[in-house]
């Protein structure tokens, strides 16, 4: 037993003699885990078998851990206790894609988080931050036609577009505008892989190792085409470094920032890596935050209560558009407050799996080595028995410190911590800000009930706003 994630003194139980499902024959419980709702078939079989059950797919057993401080200790074993599981790794390299931040391991994820942190860097940060305000003000000029003429919004579609246009400018150094343009060809290729690796990552049978689909050969060109988009953006950033070397020193965006750390003596980071997270930073930071920021302006118009007081720190704090700066952003407390109270409850990432690199103890169940152990992110959060009143939507709970932080884990834990996380609250503020400060937020009606693809989004919400009166 190499690894131990808590210590336990009593007996330890086999993966066999806990509860959990029964399953059928070769599937296993695969038929009871629908992908669409994958999430939420995990969390119901918690709360019925427990904060640690097990779970068969085909040959595969995944031990189940629901337990917040379980989770958290698990998260925290990494690389060395715990990987991303293999199959999400070969899914990628099987349709051509190189291996960036995320599905990297040992000692490749060591380097190459290491340049990916100094794209996230506050200075860093601080010089992106133009560009976020910009992308801000177009998404608010494209809500103020629609409030002006009393039309509804397509509040996910919208959301989408000003999460790819703030990543796809930080990630390649452009400018897509999908926010005035409509959709561009990125964006379309995006979607497709997004789609195609959920899609791949639970199913049972890899059946495109026999047979494509026209699916698969849609998706595989899909990741060519990005492949040398991707190429391009890079021999256009180090041109723009070589015609003004300064940038090494103060990147414009997250692909001169890893360039820059790439170069650095002794990072023996290739271009394949840089590439990788290119993709990497571009699929991370498109569907979460989106899908963060719907489920916050759907809570926020169900909560007036809460939506007046965040719009009077708007008004109060960064009332104008054509002025943010970072530092009001970080004064937006109570916004911010708002946003950890919508991934508690509506996390975009509900689970993270992974699997043991070697023999291991979870709670007091002992694992063989390449077992599957499923965290369940939504669990301890939400459940009463841990939190007051948790199924209110009660952003003050985070002001007044308490359990909710060590309950609730947007962002994952330990070293493989979302690099992005900073990024995405200051993304949610300024789409806020713009939100709050110009417009009266009539109502946030559609399908809200919980799709899991790539992340947990809901279904097409439609906003209406009015100009902000006085
Ligand atoms: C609300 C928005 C977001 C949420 C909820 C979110 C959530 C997560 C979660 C749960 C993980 C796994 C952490 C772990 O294994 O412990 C993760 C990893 C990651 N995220 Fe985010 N994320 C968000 C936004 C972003 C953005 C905007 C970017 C970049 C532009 C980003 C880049 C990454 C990367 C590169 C990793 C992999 C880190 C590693 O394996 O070392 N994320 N994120």
């Amino acid at each position: 037993m190499d690894t131990t994630t808590t210590q336990h003194n009593g007996a330890l139980r086999q993966l066999s003699d806990l509860p959990g499902p029964a399953g059928l024959p070769f599937l296993g419980n695969a038929l009871q885990l629908r992908p669409r709702s994958v999430h939420a078939d995990v969390e119901a079989m918690a709360r019925r078998y427990g904060a640690l059950f097990r779970l068969r797919v085909g040959r595969q057993q995944a031990l189940v851990v629901a337990d917040a401080a379980l989770v958290g200790a698990i998260l925290r074993d990494r690389p060395d206790g715990f990987r991303r599981p293999d199959v999400t790794a070969q899914v990628s390299d099987e349709m051509g894609g190189e291996r960036g931040v995320f599905l990297a391991e040992g000692a490749a994820w060591r380097k190459q988080r290491k340049m990916v942190m100094q794209a996230f860097a506050p200075h860093a940060i601080k010089a992106y931050f133009p560009l976020l305000a910009r992308v801000g003000k177009r998404l608010q000029a494209r809500w103020e036609a629609a409030a002006r003429e009393g039309r509804p919004i397509a509040l996910n579609a919208d959301l989408k577009r000003y999460t790819v246009d703030v990543v796809a400018g930080l990630a390649l150094g452009e400018e897509v505008n999908t926010i005035e343009h409509g959709d561009d060809v990125v964006q379309q290729q995006l979607e497709l892989i997004m789609e195609g690796t959920a899609r791949r990552s639970l199913l049972p049978v890899p059946y495109w190792r026999y047979v494509k689909l026209p699916f698969d050969r849609r998706l595989e060109a899909a990741v060519a085409a990005l492949r040398t988009a991707t190429d391009g953006f890079i021999a256009k950033a180090r041109q723009r470094m070589r015609d003004d070397p300064a940038r090494a020193a103060h990147p414009q965006n997250m692909l001169e920032a890893m360039l820059a750390a790439a170069d650095q003596e002794g990072s023996s980071i290739d271009h394949g890596a840089v590439v990788g997270n290119v993709s990497t930073m571009l699929l991370a930071g498109e569907d979460t935050t989106s899908s963060a920021l719907a489920w916050l302006a759907w809570l926020l118009a169900r909560h007036p209560q809460a939506l007046r007081r965040a719009q009077e720190e708007v008004r109060r704090v960064a009332p104008d558009a054509d002025a943010f700066t970072i530092e009001q952003m970080d004064q937006l407390e109570y916004i911010d407050a708002c946003a950890h109270e919508a991934m508690r409850l509506k996390p975009p990432a509900p689970f993270i799996p992974l699997q043991a690199n070697q023999d291991c103890v979870v709670g007091d169940v002992q694992l063989p080595k390449d077992s599957i152990v499923w965290c369940v992110l939504r669990h301890d959060s939400v459940s009463e028995s841990k939190l007051r009143d948790a199924a209110a939507f009660d952003p003050q709970r985070w002001l007044d410190g308490g359990p909710a932080r060590q309950l609730a884990m947007p962002f994952g834990a330990g070293p493989r911590l979302c690099p992005g996380r900073y990024l995405s609250l200051l993304e949610i503020k300024v789409a806020m800000a713009c939100l709050l400060g110009r417009f009266d937020l009539l109502s946030v009606e559609g399908d809200s009930a919980e799709y899991h693809g790539f992340v947990m989004s809901p279904g097409a919400l439609t906003m209406r706003l009015s100009p902000a009166a006085g």
